[in-house]
């Protein structure tokens, strides 16, 4: 099995969290850390490297992005995949994180996004959106979903 590290930012009902705690569950050797600005994990000793995120204004968090672009010169040829949430759960998401991931230098193995709880903006006013997510189901095809890339 690949050493793997994944990083993460989860925040507004941790619905990354929640993902994440159960992969761990089925794979205790992950090591998850959660990044914020000033966190900058050393990950030289993995051979793969998850960035799970809610999405924030269109984009997973600043925390990974600029995560990523700092450390640019690491990750060439790094081996990475994505797991993402969001209100919408739309597919250009995922795409527009992917090509962030290529354009600097990473190996994309590929992508889990599925819908996460969102009381954001005018969907607070409505008791949210994407209630009960992520669900049983969710969490499970996101367990598969390791399974297969690692
Ligand atoms: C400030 C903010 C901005 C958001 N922007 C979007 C967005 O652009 N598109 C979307 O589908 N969901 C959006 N959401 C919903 C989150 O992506 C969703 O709730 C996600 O599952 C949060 O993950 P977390 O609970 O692990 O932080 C936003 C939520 C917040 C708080």
């Amino acid at each position: 099995m690949n050493k793997c590290i994944i990083l993460y930012y989860s925040q507004h009902h941790q619905n990354i969290k929640k993902i994440l705690l159960q992969i761990a569950e089925s794979y205790p050797d992950i090591s998850l850390v959660s990044l914020t600005p000033e966190t900058f994990p050393n990950f030289s000793e993995y051979d793969l490297i998850g960035f799970a995120s809610g999405i924030y204004m269109g984009k997973p968090h600043s925390s990974i992005l600029n995560f990523v672009d700092t450390q640019q010169k690491l990750l060439q040829g790094k081996k990475v995949f994505t797991i993402l949430t969001s209100g919408s759960n739309q597919k250009n998401y995922g795409k527009f994180f992917h090509t962030f991931l290529l354009n600097h230098g990473c190996q994309v193995l590929g992508g889990y996004q599925c819908k996460g709880f969102d009381t954001y903006g005018i969907f607070k006013f409505i008791g949210g959106t994407a209630k009960g997510h992520p669900n049983n189901g969710d969490i499970s095809k996101a367990v598969s979903f390791i399974k297969q890339i690692i």
